[in-house]
């Protein structure tokens, strides 16, 4: 059956270009990043795995393992990478997975037939440090994605678990928050001392906590 958002990422052994990983264990107590690539040699994915790269700050602060897959084997992934480092100016600084029998493409759903049999679709997923699937995005192969984004959206899910908040239309880490509808507001004056700005009952703005 296809994950779905608060399932347990399946574990999985595979080669990497940083050595053979089991998945649990490789990322144990961190959030995850698991991305996957059609193929290798391929124009929109050599712009995105440089650019992820050049990310690595932001992931590190805030926790969290990055590590792609394409369906060719590793060594290809290897020369390819060399590619990645002369286009993008930055060299591939996470593992890839090579997944040429395509086990860990599906165990994650990653083929989608009438999209493309041999190739694997964009799919990003968000893992938690319990090792819940937290963020499931799929784009097709033509569209590259925006690697921001994702980081805005750990974010989010980073502030929400800590705190009794959801995060607005386009949020960004430092803008103002919603207060969750489940907290009532004789608790939220606990949580929220400071007081909020109430639009209607349901829809209570308050400063990001923390
Ligand atoms: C690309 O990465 O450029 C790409 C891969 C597969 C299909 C189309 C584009």
């Amino acid at each position: 059956m296809a994950l779905r958002l608060g399932d347990t990422a399946p574990d999985f052994k595979a080669k990497t270009t940083q050595g053979d990983i089991q998945f649990h264990d490789w990322k144990k107590g961190s959030w995850a990043v698991l991305f996957s690539h059609p193929k290798d040699f391929t124009p929109v994915c050599t712009t995105e795995l440089g650019y992820t790269a050049k990310l690595k700050g932001e992931f590190d602060r805030r926790g969290v393992k990055v590590i792609g897959l394409s369906i060719d084997p590793v060594e290809s992934h290897v020369t390819w990478e060399k590619d990645i480092e002369e286009t993008q100016g930055q060299a591939v600084n996470f593992p890839m997975i090579g997944d040429a029998d395509r086990k860990v493409s599906d165990l994650y759903d990653m083929i989608h037939p009438n999209a493309s049999d041999t190739l694997t679709v964009r799919s990003v997923f968000v893992i938690d440090p319990n090792n819940k699937v937290r963020l499931m995005i799929t784009y097709p192969a033509s569209t590259g994605r925006n690697f921001d984004e994702i980081l805005r959206v750990i974010d989010s899910l980073q502030l929400t678990d800590k705190h009794k908040v959801a995060t607005p239309v386009n949020w960004k880490r430092g803008d103002d928050v919603i207060i969750v509808t489940s907290l009532s507001n004789d608790d939220a004056k606990k949580l929220f001392p400071g007081g909020w700005d109430e639009k209607k009952p349901y829809l209570r703005i308050v400063k990001q906590p923390g």
